[in-house]
Order: structure tokens, then C-alpha cells, then sequence
């Protein structure tokens, strides 16, 4: 089987791919730790196109080239002017004569998307407005981790149905979860992916629900999962929308009514008093910095299953 040269979402990849990059990662940290650094990428450069703000994203790509002995360098989105100074496709045409990978956060899921048809290298996806798939893989490493196998456990996602709730309904779909959205009207996950992922769950007998409720969408989960009300780049709907979004806070009384045994995590950066309360995030339940310490060990699986693709290593 060939591998894809690019990440740009789950769903594409499959259950095999996603069972594999978990289990990389998990062998990626556990090597970290007992082994130190390695050399695995040697001779290999990054670059890190950032159209948009970042710590974890940015941190972990760059720190995870560097312990495998490669390079990473930021590239200055304003001054590369893609569309602007030189055409995407020139850009590219150039990008692929110097790196091997090129890690890309943009506003357009269409950029990502275009740079990977038109770049001979690895693209990754490292969010757009549409997807997030490096935040799901490591959110599927750090759920392993804290319950054990995916399979059978329920996701239960509180807030807007954008990039990383779906991202993390793709995993979920895969890993054979029950994946819930509780959302307020108006902020459901786009119908076209909807009618997309629903028969990957259906395959598997999961669920995949969306429910305006939050008390009632949050019993039983395994996971709360929370996000900014307000992504990068909408910043200018935030009073329209956190009225909207107030009575899906994470809160201790959320947090009770989902049941003892739900764990709470967030992508991160938390908007803590919006989203979620200071009791619920520095409370024993929370496992978001865990999560955001996984981003380097699943990016690492996903830079080594690109680099094996391309014959990298
Ligand atoms: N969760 C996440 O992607 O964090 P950054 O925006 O800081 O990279
Ligand atoms: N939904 C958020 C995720 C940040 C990691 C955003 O796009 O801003």
C-alpha cells in the first residue's frame, strides 16, 4: 500500500493510518524517555508557514525536528506574500527545492490543500479554518493513555462545531468512539461533512450526535472536549456568539451531570471564565496539559510517516 505524501485530515487516511500514528506516538514518547534524542532525521529541514498565531503547534513541530536531529525553520508569512509577492504555485515550486516537509497554518483549508497538490514534499496540516487533525492524534494518544483502547469510548465535544471539533469527529469515527456535539443552534458541524462521517460511525455501530441540550449531550461521556468560543480570525462575532455559548461552560455542574468517570480535556489556548471554569481546568479531572505534551510525540508519527512515504528514511 502507498502512503500518503500529505496530512491534511483524518478521514482520508483511514483506520489503519490513525491506529498507526497513535501507536507511533506512544513509542515515539516512550523511546524520548528512556532513550533521549535521536538521529532519525538527520539532514531533514522543516519549514513552519504560520498564517496565524500558535505556542503548541509551533513549539512541538519544532522541538520534535530537533530531537529527531533535523531542522526547523519559521517562514514569515506576511513577507512571503503567497498570492501576493509570487504565485502559490511558484511558491511551491520553489519550497520543494529546499525542505522535506513544510508544516502549514493558514486561514483557508484550500491554501493547505493546494500547496500539497502543488509541492513535491510532505504537507501537513497544522489548522486551518476547516480541520485540525494534529490536535486529534494527539488527543486519541492522550485518551489511550488515561482509559485505554478508543473503541467503544464517547467523546462528547462542547462548543463550536468548527475545525477541531472535527477533526476530533474523524478520529472518533475511525477509532470506532461515540462522538457527541453539544452545541447551541446555529453552530453545528457543516451538513456536507456530516452526511460524509455519519456512515464511517454507522459502519461501526457508534454514535454521532449533535444535541443543543448540555446537560443531557455531556451524561456518560469518557470525554469532555472544549475549544474557544471565538476562533483566530472570527474574533469580530464574539459578543454575537458567547451568548450564544454560555450555558455550554464547562463547569463543575457540567462536569457532574456528565458522571464520575469523565475526564476533561481542551486544544488549548483556554479562554478560562468563557469556556471553562478555573475549577474544572486546575481540577484532578483535567488532562488538557497532557494533551498539549502529546502534540510532539503524535507530530513526531506523523513527520516519520511522511518521511517514510517520500523515502525520506
Ligand atoms: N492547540 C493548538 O493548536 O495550540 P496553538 O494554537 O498554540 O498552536
Ligand atoms: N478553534 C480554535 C482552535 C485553536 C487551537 C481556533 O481555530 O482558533
Amino acid at each position: 500500500m502507498t502512503l500518503a505524501k500529505d496530512l491534511i485530515d483524518l478521514l482520508p487516511l483511514g483506520e489503519q493510518a490513525v491506529h498507526e500514528l497513535l501507536d507511533d506516538a506512544a513509542i515515539q514518547k516512550a523511546r524520548l524517555r528512556t532513550s533521549g534524542p535521536d538521529q532519525e532525521f538527520a539532514g531533514r529541514t522543516a519549514a513552519l508557514y504560520f498564517e496565524k498565531p500558535s505556542l503548541r503547534t509551533r513549539v512541538t513541530f519544532e522541538v520534535g525536528m530537533n530531537q529527531k536531529g533535523g531542522y526547523a525553520l519559521q517562514l514569515d508569512a506576511g513577507s512571503i506574500g503567497i498570492g501576493k509577492r509570487e504565485s502559490l504555485a511558484d511558491v511551491a515550486r520553489n519550497l520543494e527545492r529546499w525542505l522535506d516537509v513544510l508544516v502549514c497554518r493558514t486561514f483557508s483549508h484550500t491554501l493547505v490543500t493546494e500547496l500539497a497538490r502543488l509541492a513535491n514534499i510532505p504537507v501537513v496540516n497544522a489548522l486551518t479554518d476547516v480541520s485540525h487533525p494534529c490536535q486529534a492524534l494527539a488527543f486519541g494518544l492522550t485518551a489511550r493513555e488515561h482509559k485505554g483502547d478508543l473503541k467503544g469510548q464517547t467523546l462528547v465535544f462542547v462548543g463550536d462545531g468548527n475545525n477541531v471539533a472535527r477533526s476530533l469527529a474523524e478520529l472518533a469515527a475511525l477509532a470506532g468512539m461515540h462522538f457527541v456535539l453539544a452545541c447551541p443552534q446555529g453552530f453545528e458541524l457543516p451538513a456536507d461533512f456530516c452526511a460524509t462521517v455519519s456512515p464511517e460511525f454507522a459502519r461501526r455501530n457508534t454514535r454521532f450526535e449533535t444535541i443543543h441540550d448540555p446537560l443531557r449531550a455531556v451524561k456518560g461521556a469518557d470525554f469532555l472536549y472544549g475549544d474557544v468560543w471565538v476562533s483566530m480570525g472570527q474574533e469580530a462575532q464574539k459578543d454575537a456568539k458567547s451568548s450564544h455559548f454560555l450555558p455550554f461552560q464547562i463547569n463543575d455542574d457540567l462536569l457532574s451531570a456528565a458522571g464520575e468517570q469523565a475526564l476533561v480535556t481542551h486544544c488549548l489556548p483556554a479562554h478560562r471564565g468563557e469556556e471553562i471554569t478555573d475549577s474544572v481546568m486546575d481540577g484532578k479531572k483535567t488532562v488538557c496539559f497532557d494533551e498539549a505534551e502529546n502534540r510532539l510525540h503524535a507530530q513526531k508519527a506523523v513527520l516519520r510517516r511522511l518521511f517514510k512515504a517520500t523515502g525520506r528514511i
